[in-house]
């Protein structure tokens, strides 16, 4: 049996109180956890300056700098319009809101699955659960997995298939600027990036009526190369390298880009994959939708020969995505990082 109750069903009941099973141990809940209450700048870059060729130097540079020191940053003028990624956001929020049995026949646990509804991380693994509810689905090439998406709401498909390709093309621009603020050849791994997997994770976070004790998602990185994050309202918090939690301002318009474990192995280490986990709320309802791009399931994946030299050994062993998913199939992401089996 794959099904499970949803937080959306939840709350239909729920009013005053979480139930128990999604209250986090007082360590891990948001509110005790250091967070920056005067909220320092994080980085936003203007990604019309990749059209002028004076500016590109420019912009080579703030990807460098904001890769650096933390493997974050938000894109404006990127070239995707409101309405597609509102268009994108509105598929989502209509799909949560179907009845249950319309959703529950895409229900699984099984990471390998190519279209897959579940809630909190891993529901057969989790300890503690997450206020979320979601649907991921493969994405790339389209015409492979689109018939496997949900036919309901009738434009799902397209809505959520036009939002998807576009992301697809940004984060081979994305990738291309990251590879140069390392000093690589922008077309380094360019086959393999073509040919890369794309996973759409789309996330429906319903109000909770106790904010203070659970969280959307805990604390992690994301394994791909790099993650593009489209989002309803504020929730997304980032941790810096000092262990300090950011909450992320939203931007209407804007994009944010976070680099994932697969970077962080590519760079050698330079640039760090980005530990980021999502708050809820009492008052809204939130929809995120995440495009987590990396390499094709089989392509192992090691430090870019040009990153190694005596002063930086080899830091990293090699890895896939595929070996990623075995991992994370038997192990609740809480429980440890695969990353640290790479090191
Ligand atoms: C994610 O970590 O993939 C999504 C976080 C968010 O919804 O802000
Ligand atoms: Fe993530």
């Amino acid at each position: 049996d794959t099904s499970f109750t949803s937080v959306m069903a939840i709350t239909e009941t729920c009013q005053q109180n979480i139930p128990q099973q999604y209250v986090l141990p007082r360590s891990q809940r948001p509110n005790t956890t250091l967070v920056d209450q005067i909220s320092t700048s994080l980085p936003v870059i203007d990604l019309s300056m990749l059209d002028h060729p004076a500016h590109r130097s420019q912009l080579i540079l703030q990807v460098h700098t904001a890769c650096n020191q933390l493997g974050f940053f938000q894109v404006i003028n990127h070239g995707i319009s409101t309405m597609v990624m509102k268009g994108a956001l509105d598929s989502a929020e209509e799909f949560f809101d179907l009845p249950s049995d319309e959703k529950m026949c895409f229900a699984s646990a099984d990471v390998h699955k190519p279209v897959r509804y579940g809630t909190s991380m891993n529901h057969e693994l989790d300890q503690v659960f997450y206020w979320r509810d979601f649907i991921k689905h493969y994405a790339n090439p389209i015409s492979e997995w689109i018939d496997l998406w949900p036919s309901s709401p009738p434009t799902y498909k397209e809505k959520m298939g036009n939002y998807g390709m576009l992301m697809n093309l940004l984060q081979k621009k994305l990738i291309e600027v990251v590879l140069e603020s390392l000093g690589l050849n922008a077309n380094y791994l360019q086959d393999d990036i073509k040919e890369g997997s794309q996973v759409m994770a789309v996330n429906c976070y319903p109000s909770c009526p106790e904010p203070d004790l659970a969280l959307g998602m805990p604390p992690h990185t994301d394994y791909g190369t790099l993650t593009i994050l489209n989002q309803s309202h504020q929730g997304l918090e980032i941790m810096d390298h000092e262990k300090k939690w950011h909450p992320v301002p939203f931007i209407e318009g804007a994009l944010i880009v976070q680099l994932g474990d697969q970077f962080e192995v590519i760079s050698n280490g330079r640039y760090k994959s980005i530990p980021h986990r999502a708050v809820v709320n009492v008052q809204k309802k939130r929809f995120s939708i995440a495009s987590l791009h990396s390499m094709r399931l089989e392509k192992k994946v090691g430090p870019a020969p040009e990153l190694v030299d005596e002063q930086n050994p080899v830091a990293y062993k090699e890895g896939s995505f595929g070996e990623f998913l075995d991992y994370i199939s038997v192990k609740s992401p809480t429980e440890g990082k695969y990353m640290d089996i790479l090191k």
